[in-house]
């Protein structure tokens, strides 16, 4: 079931565009009604303006039609795991704590973490939103 992932996170790393890092990203995600979908990073002369490729994959979910995730799978380079402000939109739309994400190296390294692993304390608002796509 987590090979799908992987071998599409794999894939969309080749669409990465990292000029200036050459650091290329791949991410693919599966929402809670089986969707799959994938993002690559995109990167800016205007450094800051650079998008990961979690955020691409997931927002394009959410946009299409709402909902959480359950499963996540990242390319790179060396395995390397979700940065600070991706956690942050993940925990937004994840499903569960336990959801998986699979870190996948260029070697075919793989590292499976839960996404309580890589953010034990998300912030919650006291006034979190009950209303919205994500709960459709
Ligand atoms: N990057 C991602 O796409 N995902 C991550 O979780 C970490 C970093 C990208 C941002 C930038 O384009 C490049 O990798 C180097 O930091």
């Amino acid at each position: 079931m987590s090979e799908d992932l992987i071998a599409k996170a794999l894939a969309a790393r080749g669409q990465a565009y990292a000029p200036y890092s050459q650091y290329q990203v791949g991410a693919a995600v599966r929402m809670a009604d089986g969707r799959v979908g994938t993002g690559s990073n995109i990167e800016n002369i205007s450094f800051g303006a650079s998008v990961c490729a979690e955020r691409v994959a997931l927002w394009t979910l959410i946009h299409a039609q709402g909902g959480r995730w359950t499963e996540m799978a990242v390319a790179t380079e060396d395995g390397g795991t979700p940065c600070g402000e991706c956690l942050a939109v993940m925990a937004e739309f994840v499903s569960d704590p336990e959801a998986v994400v699979w870190m996948v190296a260029e070697d075919g390294n793989r590292t499976k973490f839960t996404f309580k692993d890589l953010m034990p304390h998300a912030f919650q608002s006291r006034a979190p939103f009950t209303q919205g796509r994500t709960n459709l």
